[in-house]
Protein backbone atom coordinates (compact mmCIF):
# COMPACT_ATOMS: atom_id res chain seq x y z
CA UNK A 1 0.00 0.00 0.00
CA UNK A 2 0.84 3.95 -0.40
CA UNK A 3 1.81 5.68 2.60
CA UNK A 4 3.91 8.56 3.95
CA UNK A 5 6.98 8.20 5.50
CA UNK A 6 10.20 9.89 6.73
CA UNK A 7 13.74 8.40 7.22
CA UNK A 8 14.16 9.57 11.05
CA UNK A 9 17.16 11.23 11.58
CA UNK A 10 17.62 12.96 7.61
CA UNK A 11 15.94 16.08 7.71
CA UNK A 12 13.46 16.51 4.77
CA UNK A 13 13.14 12.56 4.04
CA UNK A 14 9.43 12.30 3.51
CA UNK A 15 8.16 10.71 0.76
CA UNK A 16 6.03 8.17 -0.37
CA UNK A 17 7.03 4.34 0.79
CA UNK A 18 5.58 1.43 -1.03
CA UNK A 19 4.91 0.19 2.28
CA UNK A 20 3.27 -3.95 2.91
CA UNK A 21 -0.26 -4.29 3.51
CA UNK A 22 -0.99 -4.78 7.08
CA UNK A 23 -2.38 -8.21 8.18
CA UNK A 24 -4.95 -7.84 11.25
CA UNK A 25 -4.30 -10.44 13.52
CA UNK A 26 -7.14 -12.46 14.91
CA UNK A 27 -8.54 -9.97 17.58
CA UNK A 28 -7.72 -7.23 15.52
CA UNK A 29 -10.03 -4.44 13.41
CA UNK A 30 -8.20 -3.52 9.68
CA UNK A 31 -9.36 0.41 9.41
CA UNK A 32 -9.05 2.46 6.31
CA UNK A 33 -7.57 5.96 6.62
CA UNK A 34 -10.15 8.67 5.35
CA UNK A 35 -8.33 11.57 6.50
CA UNK A 36 -5.27 12.68 8.38
CA UNK A 37 -4.78 15.96 10.79
CA UNK A 38 -0.89 17.69 10.09
CA UNK A 39 0.50 19.16 13.20
CA UNK A 40 3.95 20.75 14.63
CA UNK A 41 4.86 17.01 15.81
CA UNK A 42 5.11 16.05 11.95
CA UNK A 43 7.00 19.22 10.67
CA UNK A 44 9.69 18.74 13.74
CA UNK A 45 9.51 14.87 12.81
CA UNK A 46 10.47 15.72 9.12
CA UNK A 47 13.05 18.43 10.48
CA UNK A 48 14.57 15.61 11.94
CA UNK A 49 14.46 16.72 15.66
CA UNK A 50 12.65 13.80 17.20
CA UNK A 51 10.76 10.51 15.64
CA UNK A 52 12.15 7.30 15.62
CA UNK A 53 10.98 3.87 13.14
CA UNK A 54 10.06 0.60 13.95
CA UNK A 55 12.72 -1.42 15.48
CA UNK A 56 14.04 -3.22 12.19
CA UNK A 57 12.24 -0.85 9.76
CA UNK A 58 14.22 2.15 7.90
CA UNK A 59 11.28 4.65 7.54
CA UNK A 60 8.17 5.24 9.73
CA UNK A 61 5.17 6.37 8.64
CA UNK A 62 4.12 9.39 9.50
CA UNK A 63 0.99 10.29 11.23
CA UNK A 64 -0.74 10.66 14.61
CA UNK A 65 -3.80 12.42 14.19
CA UNK A 66 -6.17 10.39 12.25
CA UNK A 67 -10.07 8.96 11.22
CA UNK A 68 -10.84 6.49 9.44
CA UNK A 69 -13.25 3.63 8.42
CA UNK A 70 -13.65 -0.10 9.46
CA UNK A 71 -12.85 -2.51 6.64
CA UNK A 72 -13.22 -5.30 8.33
CA UNK A 73 -12.86 -7.00 11.98
CA UNK A 74 -10.94 -10.36 12.96
CA UNK A 75 -12.82 -12.94 15.62
CA UNK A 76 -13.79 -12.39 18.53
CA UNK A 77 -13.76 -8.99 17.92
CA UNK A 78 -16.73 -7.43 19.60
CA UNK A 79 -18.42 -3.54 19.37
CA UNK A 80 -16.97 -3.03 15.89
CA UNK A 81 -18.27 -3.41 12.61
CA UNK A 82 -17.39 -3.09 8.74
CA UNK A 83 -18.30 0.76 7.84
CA UNK A 84 -18.03 2.01 11.69
CA UNK A 85 -15.86 5.57 11.60
CA UNK A 86 -13.20 5.10 14.42
CA UNK A 87 -10.13 7.39 15.96
CA UNK A 88 -7.45 5.42 17.16
CA UNK A 89 -5.53 6.61 19.96
CA UNK A 90 -1.23 7.05 19.51
CA UNK A 91 0.46 5.93 22.61
CA UNK A 92 0.96 2.18 23.22
CA UNK A 93 1.99 0.67 27.20
CA UNK A 94 5.85 0.04 27.62
CA UNK A 95 6.27 -3.43 29.35
CA UNK A 96 7.48 -2.45 32.69
CA UNK A 97 5.94 0.45 34.02
CA UNK A 98 3.01 0.35 36.82
CA UNK A 99 1.25 2.95 34.93
CA UNK A 100 1.30 1.56 31.50
CA UNK A 101 0.52 -1.77 33.21
CA UNK A 102 -2.83 0.03 35.13
CA UNK A 103 -4.16 1.59 31.79
CA UNK A 104 -1.84 5.35 31.75
CA UNK A 105 0.31 4.80 28.88
CA UNK A 106 0.10 8.67 28.71
CA UNK A 107 1.80 8.75 32.12
CA UNK A 108 4.93 5.89 31.62
CA UNK A 109 7.71 6.37 33.63
CA UNK A 110 10.15 4.03 31.99
CA UNK A 111 10.01 6.15 28.49
CA UNK A 112 9.56 2.82 27.07
CA UNK A 113 6.27 3.27 25.59
CA UNK A 114 5.64 3.66 21.59
CA UNK A 115 3.46 5.96 19.85
CA UNK A 116 2.09 5.51 16.29
CA UNK A 117 3.70 8.06 13.89
CA UNK A 118 5.87 9.29 16.38
CA UNK A 119 7.88 7.05 18.36
CA UNK A 120 8.33 3.33 17.34
CA UNK A 121 5.51 2.30 15.62
CA UNK A 122 3.60 3.58 12.02
CA UNK A 123 1.27 6.07 12.23
CA UNK A 124 -1.60 6.82 10.20
CA UNK A 125 -0.67 8.38 6.94
CA UNK A 126 -1.21 4.87 4.87
CA UNK A 127 -4.03 3.80 3.16
CA UNK A 128 -4.56 1.13 5.85
CA UNK A 129 -3.28 0.52 9.52
CA UNK A 130 -4.71 -2.68 11.73
CA UNK A 131 -5.44 -2.05 15.09
CA UNK A 132 -6.50 -4.13 18.14
CA UNK A 133 -9.83 -2.51 19.11
CA UNK A 134 -8.91 -1.55 22.83
CA UNK A 135 -6.98 1.57 21.39
CA UNK A 136 -10.71 2.54 18.40
CA UNK A 137 -12.57 4.60 19.77
CA UNK A 138 -16.02 4.79 17.77
CA UNK A 139 -17.25 8.30 16.29
CA UNK A 140 -21.03 8.77 15.63
CA UNK A 141 -22.49 10.82 12.93
CA UNK A 142 -22.93 13.89 15.28
CA UNK A 143 -19.28 14.50 14.95
CA UNK A 144 -18.13 12.56 11.90
CA UNK A 145 -17.51 15.88 10.01
CA UNK A 146 -14.26 16.71 12.62
CA UNK A 147 -13.67 13.55 13.70
CA UNK A 148 -10.42 14.03 12.90
CA UNK A 149 -10.07 16.61 15.64
CA UNK A 150 -10.95 14.20 18.00
CA UNK A 151 -6.69 13.28 18.95
CA UNK A 152 -5.82 16.88 19.29
CA UNK A 153 -8.82 17.56 21.47
CA UNK A 154 -7.75 14.35 23.94
CA UNK A 155 -5.21 16.60 24.54
CA UNK A 156 -7.08 19.58 26.25
CA UNK A 157 -8.73 17.19 27.73
CA UNK A 158 -6.27 15.61 29.37
CA UNK A 159 -4.89 19.21 30.20
CA UNK A 160 -8.33 20.95 31.52
CA UNK A 161 -9.99 17.59 33.56
CA UNK A 162 -5.91 17.38 35.20
CA UNK A 163 -6.17 21.15 36.14
CA UNK A 164 -9.59 20.47 37.28
CA UNK A 165 -8.64 17.59 39.32
CA UNK A 166 -5.42 19.72 41.04
CA UNK A 167 -7.64 22.39 41.76
CA UNK A 168 -9.92 20.02 44.14
CA UNK A 169 -7.41 21.13 46.66
CA UNK A 170 -9.69 24.63 46.94
CA UNK A 171 -12.27 25.37 48.62
CA UNK A 172 -13.41 27.38 45.53
CA UNK A 173 -14.27 26.41 42.16
CA UNK A 174 -11.94 27.65 39.01
CA UNK A 175 -14.02 30.59 36.88
CA UNK A 176 -11.83 32.18 34.70
CA UNK A 177 -9.35 30.85 32.27
CA UNK A 178 -6.55 32.28 29.65
CA UNK A 179 -5.62 30.19 26.52
CA UNK A 180 -2.36 31.35 25.03
CA UNK A 181 -2.85 30.33 21.74
CA UNK A 182 -5.61 30.58 18.60
CA UNK A 183 -3.95 27.27 16.77
CA UNK A 184 -5.94 24.17 16.95
CA UNK A 185 -5.16 22.96 20.30
CA UNK A 186 -5.55 26.76 21.91
CA UNK A 187 -9.17 26.70 20.23
CA UNK A 188 -9.89 23.39 20.60
CA UNK A 189 -8.49 24.24 24.50
CA UNK A 190 -11.27 27.21 24.69
CA UNK A 191 -13.85 25.00 24.02
CA UNK A 192 -12.99 22.25 26.60
CA UNK A 193 -13.03 24.84 29.13
CA UNK A 194 -16.27 26.92 27.46
CA UNK A 195 -18.17 23.68 27.52
CA UNK A 196 -17.49 23.70 31.43
CA UNK A 197 -18.57 27.45 31.37
CA UNK A 198 -15.22 28.55 32.84
CA UNK A 199 -15.30 32.76 31.82
CA UNK A 200 -12.68 32.40 28.72
CA UNK A 201 -10.02 35.02 27.18
CA UNK A 202 -7.79 33.33 23.88
CA UNK A 203 -4.80 35.34 23.34
CA UNK A 204 -3.51 35.19 20.26
CA UNK A 205 -1.30 37.08 17.94
CA UNK A 206 -3.74 37.17 14.83
CA UNK A 207 -6.42 40.71 14.39
CA UNK A 208 -9.38 40.79 15.64
CA UNK A 209 -10.39 40.15 12.32
CA UNK A 210 -8.89 37.03 12.16
CA UNK A 211 -11.18 33.77 11.56
CA UNK A 212 -9.47 32.49 15.36
CA UNK A 213 -10.57 35.32 16.88
CA UNK A 214 -14.66 34.80 15.01
CA UNK A 215 -14.38 31.28 16.58
CA UNK A 216 -13.23 32.29 19.63
CA UNK A 217 -16.27 34.51 19.87
CA UNK A 218 -18.53 31.72 18.36
CA UNK A 219 -17.96 29.80 21.26
CA UNK A 220 -18.05 32.83 23.83
CA UNK A 221 -14.78 33.59 25.04
CA UNK A 222 -13.20 36.80 24.74
CA UNK A 223 -10.57 37.42 22.12
CA UNK A 224 -7.51 39.13 22.92
CA UNK A 225 -4.97 40.40 19.77
CA UNK A 226 -1.47 40.65 21.08
CA UNK A 227 -0.34 41.31 17.66
CA UNK A 228 -0.39 45.64 18.71
CA UNK A 229 0.78 45.42 22.24
CA UNK A 230 3.82 43.27 23.97
CA UNK A 231 3.31 40.10 26.19
CA UNK A 232 4.80 41.79 29.37
CA UNK A 233 2.07 44.39 28.72
CA UNK A 234 -0.58 42.06 28.74
CA UNK A 235 -1.30 41.92 32.67
CA UNK A 236 -1.82 44.90 32.45
CA UNK A 237 -4.87 44.65 30.23
CA UNK A 238 -6.66 41.41 31.25
CA UNK A 239 -7.65 40.13 34.79
CA UNK A 240 -5.28 37.24 36.45
CA UNK A 241 -6.89 33.95 35.56
CA UNK A 242 -7.57 31.16 37.56
CA UNK A 243 -6.46 28.31 34.86
CA UNK A 244 -4.23 28.89 31.82
CA UNK A 245 -3.33 27.05 29.27
CA UNK A 246 -0.07 27.07 27.23
CA UNK A 247 -0.81 26.11 23.73
CA UNK A 248 1.60 28.61 21.60
CA UNK A 249 4.41 26.24 20.90
CA UNK A 250 6.83 28.90 22.48
CA UNK A 251 8.40 28.15 25.65
CA UNK A 252 8.93 31.85 26.51
CA UNK A 253 5.18 32.08 26.45
CA UNK A 254 5.13 29.53 28.98
CA UNK A 255 7.47 30.94 31.15
CA UNK A 256 5.98 34.78 30.53
CA UNK A 257 2.47 33.03 31.53
CA UNK A 258 3.77 31.90 34.88
CA UNK A 259 3.81 35.54 35.83
CA UNK A 260 0.16 36.19 34.59
CA UNK A 261 -1.56 33.97 36.94
CA UNK A 262 -4.19 34.58 40.03
CA UNK A 263 -3.58 33.31 43.56
CA UNK A 264 -3.87 29.69 43.63
CA UNK A 265 -4.36 29.65 40.07
CA UNK A 266 -2.73 26.61 37.96
CA UNK A 267 -0.59 26.75 34.28
CA UNK A 268 -1.26 23.80 31.92
CA UNK A 269 2.04 23.27 29.92
CA UNK A 270 0.90 21.75 26.47
CA UNK A 271 3.57 22.64 23.91
CA UNK A 272 5.85 20.22 22.91
CA UNK A 273 8.12 22.64 22.31
CA UNK A 274 11.28 20.89 19.98
CA UNK A 275 14.70 22.09 19.23
CA UNK A 276 16.95 23.91 22.26
CA UNK A 277 16.30 27.22 22.61
CA UNK A 278 17.64 29.19 25.22
CA UNK A 279 15.89 31.97 27.25
CA UNK A 280 16.46 34.60 30.22
CA UNK A 281 13.73 34.38 32.94
CA UNK A 282 13.68 36.49 35.99
CA UNK A 283 13.79 33.22 37.99
CA UNK A 284 14.27 34.48 41.61
CA UNK A 285 10.42 36.53 41.02
CA UNK A 286 9.51 33.99 39.28
CA UNK A 287 10.25 31.36 41.84
CA UNK A 288 9.03 33.96 44.63
CA UNK A 289 5.36 34.74 42.96
CA UNK A 290 5.05 30.88 42.29
CA UNK A 291 5.61 30.47 45.89
CA UNK A 292 3.57 33.57 47.28
CA UNK A 293 0.63 32.79 45.37
CA UNK A 294 0.21 29.03 45.32
CA UNK A 295 0.79 28.22 41.89
CA UNK A 296 0.54 25.02 40.24
CA UNK A 297 2.65 24.45 37.12
CA UNK A 298 2.26 21.45 35.22
CA UNK A 299 2.97 20.07 31.92
CA UNK A 300 0.41 17.27 30.03
CA UNK A 301 1.19 15.23 27.22
CA UNK A 302 -0.55 12.41 25.54
CA UNK A 303 -3.88 11.02 26.46
CA UNK A 304 -5.58 8.34 27.99
CA UNK A 305 -8.90 5.94 26.75
CA UNK A 306 -10.97 8.13 29.74
CA UNK A 307 -9.76 11.46 28.00
CA UNK A 308 -10.66 9.97 24.86
CA UNK A 309 -14.43 9.59 25.78
CA UNK A 310 -14.42 12.78 27.41
CA UNK A 311 -13.08 14.44 23.98
CA UNK A 312 -16.07 12.79 21.84
CA UNK A 313 -18.69 13.93 24.85
CA UNK A 314 -16.95 17.77 24.85
CA UNK A 315 -16.70 17.46 20.83
CA UNK A 316 -20.51 16.89 20.77
CA UNK A 317 -21.52 19.71 23.89
CA UNK A 318 -19.93 22.08 21.37
CA UNK A 319 -20.96 21.27 18.30
CA UNK A 320 -24.39 21.20 19.70
CA UNK A 321 -23.59 24.81 21.69
CA UNK A 322 -21.86 26.41 18.59
CA UNK A 323 -23.18 24.41 15.89
CA UNK A 324 -20.02 24.39 13.08
CA UNK A 325 -17.59 26.15 15.11
CA UNK A 326 -14.90 23.44 15.81
CA UNK A 327 -15.18 22.38 12.02
CA UNK A 328 -13.75 26.03 11.11
CA UNK A 329 -10.47 25.12 12.54
CA UNK A 330 -10.32 22.60 9.34
CA UNK A 331 -9.22 25.83 6.81
CA UNK A 332 -7.41 23.23 4.34
CA UNK A 333 -8.11 19.93 2.95
CA UNK A 334 -5.35 18.52 0.35
CA UNK A 335 -5.42 15.34 -1.31
CA UNK A 336 -2.73 13.31 0.32
CA UNK A 337 -0.40 13.73 -3.04
CA UNK A 338 -0.03 17.45 -2.18
CA UNK A 339 1.68 16.70 1.50
CA UNK A 340 4.71 18.81 0.36
CA UNK A 341 2.55 21.97 0.46
CA UNK A 342 2.18 21.64 3.83
CA UNK A 343 5.64 20.86 5.04
CA UNK A 344 6.81 23.46 2.74
CA UNK A 345 4.76 26.03 4.44
CA UNK A 346 2.82 26.85 1.16
CA UNK A 347 -0.38 26.28 3.53
CA UNK A 348 -1.66 28.74 5.91
CA UNK A 349 -4.73 28.53 8.16
CA UNK A 350 -5.46 26.71 11.28
CA UNK A 351 -5.80 22.94 10.92
CA UNK A 352 -4.55 21.14 7.12
CA UNK A 353 -5.77 18.18 6.66
CA UNK A 354 -4.10 15.20 3.99
CA UNK A 355 -7.38 13.38 2.39
CA UNK A 356 -6.27 9.96 2.28
CA UNK A 357 -9.07 7.97 1.14
CA UNK A 358 -13.55 8.13 0.55
C1 LIG B 1 0.69 14.15 20.07
C2 LIG B 1 0.65 13.29 21.32
C3 LIG B 1 2.04 12.78 21.63
C4 LIG B 1 3.01 13.95 21.72
C5 LIG B 1 4.44 13.55 22.08
C6 LIG B 1 1.75 15.22 20.18
O1 LIG B 1 1.84 15.94 18.98
O2 LIG B 1 -0.56 14.75 19.85
O3 LIG B 1 -0.26 12.23 21.16
O4 LIG B 1 2.02 12.07 22.86
O5 LIG B 1 3.01 14.66 20.50
O6 LIG B 1 5.03 12.71 21.15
Amino acid sequence: MKAIAVIPGKANSLHFEDAPDPVPEAGEVLVRVLRVGLCGTDAEINAALYGEAPAGSSYLILGHENFGVVESVGSGVEGFKPGDTVVASVRRPCTECFNCQHGRADLCTSGHYTERGIKGRHGYMAERYAESPEFLFKIDKAIREIGVLLEPMTIVEKGVAESLQIQKRLPSTPRTAVVFGAGPVGLLGAAALRVRDLDTIVVSMEPETDIRAEIAKQMGCRYHSVASSPLDKLATQIPAPDIILECTGSSAVGFAAMQMLAADGILCLLSVTGGDKTELVHAAEINRDLVLRNNVVFGSVNASPTHYRLAIRAMKAAEKKWPGALGKLITTRLPWTDFAKWFDRQVSGIKTTLEIGS
